[in-house]
């Protein structure tokens, strides 16, 4: 039996992977702050295991004892592959350097890159005695490898996101796992996140009016058409560890 653990798992991305993992009769695992009930109830009628944990990503010691929960009770089912998404992400806070606040920059690391390196280790070190094989998708974005003005926090902590997988992969294939871990850039999705793009302020975003036209042009990705091209990769067989893939070559 496959095992996925995905956060956000509520909207959004996360929303999209969860379904179509459910459909591909994988086991899902969700933790967010709130509980999506559509995911719920088609887990029930497809006959698919399924739970919620609620966590806030931002608090460490939640962190800690909800993933040490979910470790515990997926490691003693002997599973054959653990597939991690870290998916969730915030874009707060949207400002210039020199006008930040201090409590949304320390939020913004905890739950872009603190939360997912604290997860990758418990899982890779619970995975050491055991058969199961664990892949890790950091879920990344264009903007780590991009300066976008007003975004410093969100741009560096995706940046130390991918440098923590490229990092990780190594050490991993030198210690001859099984583990893989790869970071994803969805690429522009229509999505909560998007609406809180489009809501900031242009003396705080520079690049506003450009991405208000992505949302009236049509031009951002629906969140399932991303999801299905993850899912199709990380089923494949054919995942390079290490690899930041872009959501354009999967959609090629
Ligand atoms: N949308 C884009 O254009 C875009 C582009 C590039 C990269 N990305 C990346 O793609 C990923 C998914 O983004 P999305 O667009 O699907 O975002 P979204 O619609 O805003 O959803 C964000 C998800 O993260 C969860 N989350 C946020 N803060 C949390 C916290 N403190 N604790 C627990 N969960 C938390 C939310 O769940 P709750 O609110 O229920 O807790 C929600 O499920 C993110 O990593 C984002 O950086 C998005």
């Amino acid at each position: 039996m496959k095992y996925a653990i995905i956060t956000g798992a509520s909207k959004g991305l996360g929303e999209a992977i969860a379904k179509r993992l459910i459909q591909e009769q994988i086991a899902v695992v969700s933790v967010s702050r709130t509980e999506n009930m559509e995911i719920k109830s088609l887990a029930s009628e497809q006959g698919m295991e399924y739970k919620h944990f609620s966590c806030n990503l931002s608090l460490e010691k939640e962190v800690q004892e909800v993933f040490m929960e979910i470790a515990h009770c997926i490691f003693q089912k002997d599973p054959k592959e653990i597939l991690l998404f870290n998916n969730a992400g915030v874009i707060e806070p949207i400002q210039t350097v020199g006008n930040l606040d201090q409590t949304p920059v320390i939020r913004n690391i905890q739950v872009n890159l603190i939360a997912p390196m604290l997860i990758t280790n418990l899982f890779f070190n619970k995975a050491q005695l055991t058969n199961t094989k664990v892949t890790v998708i950091n879920v990344s974005s264009g903007a780590a490898v991009r300066s976008i003005e007003g975004w410093s926090v969100y741009c560096s902590s995706k940046a130390g996101l991918n440098m923590f997988t490229q990092t990780a992969a190594i050490e991993q294939a030198e210690m001859q796992t099984n583990n893989k871990i790869i970071a994803f850039s969805p690429g522009v999705m229509d999505t909560n996140m998007q609406e809180t793009i489009r809501s900031s302020s242009k003396e705080a975003f520079k690049d506003l009016e450009h991405f208000k036209e992505f949302k009236e042009k049509n031009m951002l990705l629906a969140a399932d058409v991303v999801a299905n091209a993850l899912v199709d990769l990380v089923l494949s067989d054919s995942v390079e560890n290490g690899k930041v893939y872009n959501i354009k070559e999967l959609l090629k």
